[in-house]
């Protein structure tokens, strides 16, 4: 969707972090925004921006895992603007995951529940809005860079990232006859409230507060050396970015159909470890002859050649 003046974005988890750094970029592009979000002081907070730019921005307060709630904010947001052209699965949380096997079964459907089942219920209710106008548009879904190279200990996150980037690449597929475009955004760490918007949201499901952080190391004793410091002496703001750049980040990969959005270089290594450790996987044998005129589809998918080199953002070195 290269044109994106005059169009409408329904944005989840837009009242904040990386939702809200999305909602702006379109806004600069001439969008109409709605802010889709759990927490209305979170919504009620963000309009400001928008009013005080003269930026057409509504909120909605919605829970992505409520499907009767899902479909009644689809109706308020096209009463809104009009048409739908894009939409932005991006509400997500994080549980206070450990190994799988010691994981609540409370948490267990939560995480399911807003990670993945809430990027199902966004398409199920928006994507026909699109298809209705025929003008096309865009589904973004936010997944993580703990899609690309698991983290150890959190099986919930990656694997419910990971299926979100499935759901994205197969949509792309099954939505272009329509020429609604999808991308999966990997952002890598940036400064957002995730911690403390996942704690509310899990609290108002299930009853239960995060627990609390650990505590800081004792100081040292006298004549003992002082612990090391936590983190390498390095530029954090380089590392943990700003929602504005994945905003604009997330623009660009709309503008250029992108398949995939991904924040930082950094994880390229990572992950094509592991794509060479699959392709490493595959038995050293000739193919089975005839597979492939049979099996087309299953053996090979085009859509992975739609994706072109992404270019260095701009203000960042070029390799
Ligand atoms: N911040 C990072 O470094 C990072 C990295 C990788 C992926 N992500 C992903 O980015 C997305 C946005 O998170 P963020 O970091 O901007 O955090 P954030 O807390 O700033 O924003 C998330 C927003 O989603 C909303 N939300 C949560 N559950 C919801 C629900 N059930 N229904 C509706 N709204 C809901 C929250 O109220 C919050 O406003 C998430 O999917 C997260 O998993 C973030």
């Amino acid at each position: 969707m290269e044109n994106l003046k005059g169009k409408t974005a329904f944005i989840t988890g837009g009242a904040s972090g990386l939702g809200l750094g999305i909602a702006k970029a379109c806004a600069k592009e001439g969008m109409n925004v709605i802010l889709v979000d759990f927490r209305q002081k979170a919504i009620d907070e963000a309009l400001p921006y928008f009013e005080e730019k003269g930026y057409p921005a509504r909120g909605i307060q919605l829970d992505v895992t409520d499907r009767v709630g899902y479909a009644k904010a689809a109706r308020e947001a096209e009463a809104m603007f009009g048409k739908i052209h894009l939409l932005v699965n991006n509400a997500g949380i994080g549980i206070p995951e450990k190994e799988l096997y010691t994981d609540s079964y409370e948490d267990i459907d939560l995480a399911i529940d807003v990670n993945y089942k809430g990027v199902l219920n966004g398409i199920k209710e928006i994507v026909p809005l699109i298809m209705k106008h025929g003008e096309g548009g865009h589904v973004v879904s936010t997944a993580s860079k703990a899609a690309l190279v698991p983290v150890p200990g959190f099986t919930l996150y990656n694997s419910l990232k990971m299926a979100v980037c499935t759901v994205m690449e197969t949509l792309a597929v099954d939505m272009k006859p329509y020429n609604i475009g999808a991308s999966t955004f990997f952002p890598g760490p940036f400064m957002t409230n995730l911690g403390a918007s996942s704690g509310e949201v899990r609290a108002k499901h299930l009853g239960i507060e995060m627990p609390a952080p650990p505590p800081p190391p004792p100081p040292p004793k006298d004549g003992e050396a002082p612990a090391p410091p936590p983190m390498p002496d390095v530029d954090f703001s380089k590392i943990m970015r700003s929602p504005e750049e994945a905003g604009e980040r997330v623009v660009r990969g709309i503008k250029r159909n992108d398949l995939y959005i991904i924040s930082h270089v950094d994880f390229k290594a990572g992950w094509v470890a592991r794509a060479e450790a699959i392709a490493r996987a595959f038995p050293d044998e000739a193919e089975t002859p005839g597979f492939k005129q049979v099996f087309s589809m299953l053996a090979y998918n085009p859509i992975f050649e739609q994706q072109t080199q992404v270019p260095a953002f701009p203000g960042y070195e070029k390799k």
